[in-house]
């Protein structure tokens, strides 16, 4: 199986999750910053995980522009998406950065895997709360071993 998690991240965080996830994942992994993918990496990739820092309620314009970027539904290749948020309960007016990627995706026809996740921070830049890497790993491996 061949893996491929993008994120974006200003401080660190978003990047440390995503690590995290692409390090439990059995196969060939590829953890890339949006903007670093090549298509090298996206060739006959069997699993898309999209994850971005939330910001007012969105994942960052960097990732918008790369699901905006992406074809519709490929079969052979199933897609999942998290975030990095905050505990607040005010931010939940908002939104989260994870639906918002899964709603895009959805709009281009593809269906994503679920739970769409989210890991907390404890502030703006972090860090992130005890024991999230290690969530995030958990996830990671249950959406790897998901079959549809
Ligand atoms: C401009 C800005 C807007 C933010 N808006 C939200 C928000 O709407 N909801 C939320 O939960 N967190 C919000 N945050 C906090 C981010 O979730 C946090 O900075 C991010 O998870 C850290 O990830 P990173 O280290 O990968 O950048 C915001 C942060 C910034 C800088």
């Amino acid at each position: 199986m061949k893996t491929l998690v993008v994120y974006d991240s200003a401080h660190g965080n978003t990047q440390m999750v995503a690590q995290a996830i692409g390090d439990v994942i059995l196969g060939e992994v590829n953890v890339r910053r949006v903007g670093e993918v090549t298509s090298g990496d996206l060739k006959s990739v069997d699993l898309l995980i999209i994850g971005s820092p939330t910001h007012g309620g969105r994942p960052t314009a960097a990732i918008q522009g790369f699901v905006e970027s992406l074809p519709g539904p490929v079969s052979t290749v199933r897609v999942a998406a998290f975030d990095t948020r905050m505990p607040h309960a005010w931010v939940k007016l908002f939104g989260f950065a994870a639906i918002r990627i899964a709603r895009a995706l959805e709009g281009k026809g593809w269906s994503v895997e679920q739970p769409v996740e989210g890991f907390f921070v404890n502030g703006r830049g972090g860090p992130l709360k005890d024991g999230e890497l290690q969530r995030a790993a958990a996830w990671g491996r249950s959406i790897a071993e998901q079959r549809t």
